[in-house]
């Protein structure tokens, strides 16, 4: 079996490098110009195509947890809740959804279809996500277990707190 080419890995990336991260200023991670996609590495193989995710190096976080969501009926809507200090990356493992990021200012739709694009959506950012496709997969990275008391479930308190 013939082996993946090196022109077919491709690297992943993320624009601002980890050991930046600390440096920044704490409204930087609230806006939504720092929520971005993420081009995952892919190896291109007649077998299947992997994409792999290594922490400290294509993620701006340390991953703590990982989730996702299966079996999302037609026209079902998830998330609709911001998070205080949790990183995720999100991505569509199979199938397709969008993703409606809202830092309380502005507000922008992104469509998932890739399994090697990851969506990072930082701290302080209200998310949607709907138009799933059947049989979807929406896979979360996060930066810390779950706690219901990161999450502000409510708009107005959200918005509130943004501009604080
Ligand atoms: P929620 O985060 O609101 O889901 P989504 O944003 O995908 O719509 O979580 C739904 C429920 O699942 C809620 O009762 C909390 C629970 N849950 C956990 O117990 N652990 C987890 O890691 C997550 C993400 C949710």
């Amino acid at each position: 079996m013939e082996k993946p080419s090196s022109s077919s890995l491709r690297q992943g990336s993320f624009a601002i490098p980890f050991e930046e991260q600390g440096q920044r200023d704490r409204s930087e991670f609230m806006s939504l110009t720092e929520c971005r996609i993420i081009d995952l590495p892919k190896i291109s193989d007649p077998r299947g195509n992997l994409t792999f995710i290594e922490g400290g190096r294509h993620v701006p976080f340390e991953i703590k947890r990982v989730y996702y969501l299966y079996d999302v009926p037609g026209g079902a809507e998830r998330g609709g809740h911001a998070h205080k200090s949790l990183h995720q990356l999100i991505i569509a493992l199979s199938g397709s959804f969008d993703v409606i990021l809202d830092d309380g200012t502005q507000k922008k739709r992104f469509h998932l279809n890739r399994s090697y694009y990851g969506m990072y959506v930082c701290p302080m950012i209200w998310r949607e996500l709907d138009n799933f496709s059947s049989a979807s997969v929406c896979m979360v990275l996060a930066s810390n277990l779950y706690d219901e008391a990161d999450y502000y479930r409510d708009y107005g308190a959200f918005v509130q707190a943004q501009n604080l």
